[in-house]
């Protein structure tokens, strides 16, 4: 297998906004540092799940491989190219082959668009077919994603659809341009339980048929088990512990990940106890050391002073003091 993605440092920190008694008080600029030097690499065909609780930096993670948010440094490398250091018509050609899908149906739609509009249209836009074409492109890809009889779907709008159909709409419209990678952010987390799979299986069922790579971005540690080669773990900016889905899910290194997963009700085991311990820290002063520590049951002196590096092989974890355990 070749590499597709590799993101190297990457931050992203949003100046932090302030009153006006805050500006005058304070000189120094303060940031949120919502990703803070993140590194990992996906391969061609692989879908990588990025877990970890909400304010981790995990939709900031999507949005700039696809993009929509300016790295603050760092790099992503796409096919061998930089996409950070393209500009212009290469930087738009090179992100067709990358489409995300949002989290929220209801809002990821133009409320005065056809539906049928919201495929043609990035057809149109990267050159890829004819009026005609893209019309019947359009319909073909409708049927694909169950909205049929396309021709009634076609003419709508979003207004008219449930959320489980817009979704597929989502799905639709990041599918027709053939992406070779998407970042899927939450894309059932707000869809009704009843539709979950079918809408999940959907967005599976064109791994193969485009030999697609996907960020999968879930808070929910079964579902990226479910459905990923790997397993990324994220807190706080920063990604904690990554492997293979079974080696993550079976032999836990950090104890973020042991708590997320003792926290799944399947996987309750009477030897992983491990509760969570309060809420996600401020992203604006994450703690020093190990930003985990506050939470942390094993947290030590160096854990509150000395932030861990992520480092293994395969298997890579950032902790002072990895877990050593066995989940059958
Ligand atoms: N545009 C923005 N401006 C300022 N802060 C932001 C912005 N987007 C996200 N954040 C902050 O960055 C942190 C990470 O957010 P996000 O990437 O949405 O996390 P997640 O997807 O894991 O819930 C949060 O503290 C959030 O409030
Ligand atoms: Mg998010």
């Amino acid at each position: 297998m070749s590499e597709i993605l590799r993101v190297e440092n990457l931050k992203k920190y949003f100046p932090v906004q302030k009153s006006f008694i805050e500006v005058f008080f304070s000189k120094e600029l303060e940031f949120i540092r919502a990703v803070d030097d993140v590194s990992f690499s996906v391969e061609e065909g692989e879908i990588l799940s990025l877990v970890g609780e909400s304010g981790c930096g995990k939709t900031t993670v999507g949005r700039m491989l696809v993009g929509l948010e300016e790295p603050t440094s760092g790099k992503i490398i796409f096919k061998n190219k930089d996409l950070t250091s393209l500009e212009g018509e290469e930087r738009r050609a090179m992100h067709r082959h990358l489409q995300i899908i949002f989290q929220d149906p209801y809002a990821s739609l133009n409320p005065k668009m056809k539906i049928g509009d919201h495929l043609i249209d990035p057809l149109l836009i990267h050159g890829l077919a004819s009026n005609s074409e893209a019309k019947e492109i359009a319909m073909e890809m409708l049927e694909r994603v169950g909205l049929v009889p396309a021709d009634q779907f076609f003419n709508r709008l979003p207004y008219q659809l449930s959320g489980g159909q817009r979704q597929r709409v989502a799905i639709a419209r990041a599918m027709v341009l053939k992406p070779e990678f998407v970042v899927a952010d939450e894309p059932v987390s707000m869809i009704d339980v009843s539709l979950r799979a079918a809408i999940l299986n959907l967005l599976l069922s064109f791994k193969d048929e485009y030999r697609l790579s996907m960020l999968f971005i879930t808070h929910d540690l079964s579902v990226a088990r479910l459905v990923g080669d790997r397993i990324a773990v994220m807190y706080l900016g920063k990604i904690v512990e990554i492997g293979d889905v079974d080696e993550v899910v079976q032999e836990p290194k950090h104890p973020y990940t042991a708590a997320l997963l003792s926290a799944v009700p399947s996987f309750e085991k009477k030897d992983l106890r491990i509760d969570i311990k309060g809420d996600v820290a401020n992203p604006r002063n994450p703690p020093p050391g190990c930003r985990y520590h506050p939470r942390c049951p094993f947290a030590k002196k160096e854990c509150k002073e000395v932030e861990p590096e992520l480092t293994g092989d395969r298997h890579r974890v950032a902790c002072h003091f990895p877990l050593e355990i066995k989940i059958d």
